[in-house]
């Protein structure tokens, strides 16, 4: 099939690759120019493991290009998924002018039947929206559907996900939508994964609905390991024996410095605000972003704890991205810790194997902030390590050296990823999330 793609981000660029590579003939759409360069040279924009090689091969084979050219895109094909961002606005809802403006520009240039897909996140009843947009900017009475189909995937493990998804959500509102995706999946259901064909509405709310319910998980257990802490229980433990439970399920009860990201954040303060909208106040998650938010002061106030003074202590940062195997720091817990003891005074140390460059724009290097090419260099000298993000390179780190490196050999484990009795064996003071 021919199919458009609007907005080569983690969402769009990964959309296109994968459906290129499934045989399909991709085009996509990207406004910012220097995206645009690179992309054209099959370099990946964004950091996503297997993203690169896809897109040179599909380059090469002819079936993905690309383009700024709106107008080259709507003709392309009659299959057209957008996937511009949906950021947090100010008061909290989506700010949906990206989508909007998508709108507008495939209804000016439509010649013929579109299908016009939402595969970014946004609240429900946004289809009709679209619908009404695209009906005031066409030039002329063209048939058209507005179809919703969330994507779920992961940065990280991005493609894996768009691979193997646990289901495809569409929401249609006609016949000829709904046959158009079941040829468009049918490469995933042929091998068992699940379409579930929906109304537009209820397709919106699922993307909203699931993703607040995972936050909601995080928020729960990290209440958990305060508890463990207080009474002297281990929240791995606690994790594992809820986990087995087939009801519960043992994933996103990791226990730690909570979530961020450019979905979760947003999407739960979104679907607070949706609810507001139509008369409901969804406190849950009120308190669910409150235990989050938490989740980084009290990582704050445990380093200054631990080291009384921060002024003129050297502080070695691993980990800088919202979670591992991604570049992406949007809302990153790293951002506030950073923030908060980058004025007490403190050196600090950073690493991140992938995020460094975006980190630089928003924490440019200074007189006590500096970066490091490697996670060894970072804790030379240092009174303390602080572990942000639990990349596998941290996990396998090695700790006798890191001792041999240090000031005083003390780690701040913020995602749990050692083994407290092996780490002190070695020597260290360490703090973990919900262990005694
Ligand atoms: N990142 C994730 O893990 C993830 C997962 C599931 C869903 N989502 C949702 O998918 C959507 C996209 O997320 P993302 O992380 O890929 O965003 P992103 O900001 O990385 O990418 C959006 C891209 O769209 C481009 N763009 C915007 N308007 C355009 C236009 N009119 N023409 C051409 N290009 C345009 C932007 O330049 C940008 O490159 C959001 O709604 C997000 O909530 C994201």
């Amino acid at each position: 099939m021919k199919i458009t793609v609007i907005g080569a981000g983690y969402v769009g660029l990964v959309t296109a690759a994968c459906f290129a590579d499934l045989g399909n003939e991709v085009m996509c759409v990207e406004k910012v120019s220097s995206k645009l360069e690179k992309l054209c040279r099959g370099i990946s924009p964004i950091y996503e493991p297997g993203l690169d090689e896809m897109l040179q091969k599909n380059i090469k084979e002819g079936r993905i290009h690309f383009t700024d050219k709106i107008e080259e895109g709507v003709n392309f094909s009659d299959v057209i998924f957008i996937c511009v961002g949906t950021p947090q606005s100010e008061s909290g809802k989506a700010d949906l002018s990206q989508v909007e403006e998508a709108a507008r520009q495939i209804a000016t240039y439509m010649d013929r039947y579109k299908l016009i897909i939402e595969k970014s996140t946004v609240p429900v009843n946004t289809h009709k929206w679209v619908k009404k947009t695209v009906k005031r900017y066409a030039k002329n009475d063209i048939e058209f559907d507005v179809a919703s189909n969330p994507e779920f995937l992961r940065e990280g493990s991005a493609i894996y996900d768009f691979m193997n998804p646990d289901r495809i959500v569409v929401g249609v509102e006609s016949e000829k939508a709904k046959q158009i995706f079941q040829q468009l999946y049918k490469p995933f259901t042929d091998k068992g994964y699940p379409l579930l064909i929906t109304t537009p509405q209820a397709a919106e709310l699922i993307k909203h609905a699931s993703n607040s319910f995972l936050a909601m998980k995080i928020s729960y257990i990290n209440m958990v390991a305060d508890l463990c802490e207080k009474v002297g229980a281990d929240i791995n433990e606690v994790a594992d024996g809820m986990g087995y439970d087939k009801r519960i399920g043992r994933a996103f009860l990791n226990a730690g410095l909570g979530y961020g990201g450019s979905c979760f954040p947003k999407d739960v303060k979104a679907f607070v605000k949706i609810a507001e909208d139509n008369g409901i106040d969804f406190s849950l998650l009120k308190e669910v972003e409150k235990i989050n938010q938490r989740r980084r002061e009290k990582v704050i106030e445990l380093i200054e704890d631990i080291l009384w003074i921060n002024k003129d202590k050297n502080i070695a940062i691993w980990g800088l991205a919202f979670k591992p195997d991604t570049d992406d720091i949007r809302e990153a817990p790293s951002i506030d810790i950073v923030k908060s003891l980058s004025q007490t005074g403190a050196n600090l140390r950073l690493y991140d194997p992938k995020a460094m460059d975006n980190y630089k724009q928003l924490f440019p290097e200074s007189d006590n902030l500096k970066y490091v090419d490697d996670k060894y260099d970072a804790v030379k000298d240092a009174d303390i390590l602080v572990i942000i993000t639990e990349w596998k390179e941290f996990k396998e780190a090695d700790l006798s050296r890191v001792k041999s490196l240090m000031r005083l050999p003390i780690i701040v484990d913020g995602r749990n990823i050692y083994d407290p009795k092996s780490v002190r064996d070695l020597g260290f003071e360490y703090y973990s999330i919900g262990r005694p």
